[in-house]
């Protein structure tokens, strides 16, 4: 169904949610997951990713998805007591700065008696290969990079990944970005000058920035506009802003 341009009236709650929310360090959770379990949109699409590379029946565990903030303390108070703080300070964030806590991100492992709860082993081979190479096409990255933890201040950790929608991921894994640089990309295209990226089957997405009204007498209410196309969606950054995604059929020259 086509989705006409129209405006929409985001109040602030609505920056700090959707599957483009940044959580590190700097930028906390801010608003608790909705049912408290992972995000529905992530649940299906992590089932078919699994389906799709051979991982489901048992093959790839799903070692830890949503975690509330009191589970995420207690994980991290036991790691430290057990692994000690610099060890713990590498793998697992702080309560209320973990993407668990949003139901955006699971923690997968290759199925074995002995799993690790922190650092589950996800090879590059055989299936957790292949869900690797699969992975963005559902949507999915894998968060924290070798090369890019003097950014996202977390380890390599290659079992962990975050939901953040198909052309998305795609575009992070070509363009080589963790969350906090592609953030930051994302801010340099408006409305009226937005990123296009063509999609496999022939498709553009159409990104862009709309930066969170801060002015005297806004209440924290920014008018959003929203191109059109053939589906539009809207998520918060939960930094400075909004993202706002329109898949449209390509245009002709
Ligand atoms: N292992 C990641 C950093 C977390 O605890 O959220
Ligand atoms: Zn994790």
């Amino acid at each position: 169904m086509r989705v006409a341009p129209h405006t929409l009236r985001l109040g602030r709650e609505a920056l700090h949610r959707g599957p483009l929310i940044l959580v590190n360090q700097a930028h906390p959770v801010r608003v608790a997951a909705d049912g408290r379990t992972l995000d529905a949109t992530c649940r299906r699409q992590l089932d078919a990713l699994l389906d799709a590379c051979g991982g489901a029946n048992g093959r790839i565990r799903l070692v830890s998805g949503y975690r509330s903030r009191e589970e995420q303390t207690r994980i991290y108070d036991t790691s430290a007591a057990e692994h000690g703080l610099a060890f713990t300070q590498q793998y697992v964030a702080r309560p209320g700065e973990s993407e668990h806590q949003t139901g955006l991100a699971v923690d997968v492992g290759e199925e074995r008696p002995d799993v690790d709860f922190i650092r589950p082993d996800f090879p590059d081979t055989g299936v957790c290969g292949a869900f690797r190479r699969q992975a963005a096409a559902y949507g999915f990255v894998q968060r924290y990079q070798a090369d890019k933890t003097p950014i996202t201040q977390i380890a390599c950790e290659p079992w962990h990944f975050r939901y953040v929608g198909a052309p998305h991921a795609a575009i992070m894994e070509a363009r080589g970005l963790c969350l906090e640089e592609y953030t930051a990309f994302l801010a340099g295209y408006a409305a009226a000058d937005p990123y296009v990226h063509l999609l496999e089957d022939g498709r553009e997405a159409h990104l862009y920035h709309v930066p969170a009204d801060e002015r005297a007498g806004a209440d924290g209410v920014t008018v959003v506009p929203v191109l059109g196309g053939e589906t539009c969606e809207v998520s918060g950054n939960n930094v400075d802003g909004y993202v706002v995604t329109c898949l449209r059929e390509r245009r002709r020259a």
